[in-house]
């Protein structure tokens, strides 16, 4: 199972997720303060974080990032972004 490591404020916290699983849901489900304005759906920003480590083991960017201009690294949408690895995030608005 991959570990996923969020970094927020001057917190970090280190979860296991499911495979496929969305960096947002991961968060949610394990207490970590994610803002999803528009329902973790694409059509917002405030879900944005920077991939610290494990780009690569994320799933690949999709038309709804691409649409809101998410296109460069280290940037991603938490609510689009699918783990397939472990990985380390920082989370963006907290
Ligand atoms: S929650 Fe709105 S784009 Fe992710």
């Amino acid at each position: 199972m991959p570990n996923v490591t969020f970094i927020y404020g001057n917190q970090t916290k280190t979860v296991e997720a499911e495979n496929g699983q969305k960096l947002l849901q991961i968060g949610l489900d394990n207490g970590v303060p994610i803002e999803h304005a528009c329902g973790g759906n694409g059509f917002c920003t405030t879900c944005m974080c920077n991939v610290k480590e494990g780009m690569g083991n994320l799933s690949a960017r999709n038309d709804r990032e691409e649409n809101m201009g998410i296109v460069h690294d280290p940037e991603r949408l938490s609510c689009q972004a699918e783990v397939q690895g472990d990985c380390t995030v920082e989370l963006l608005d907290i």
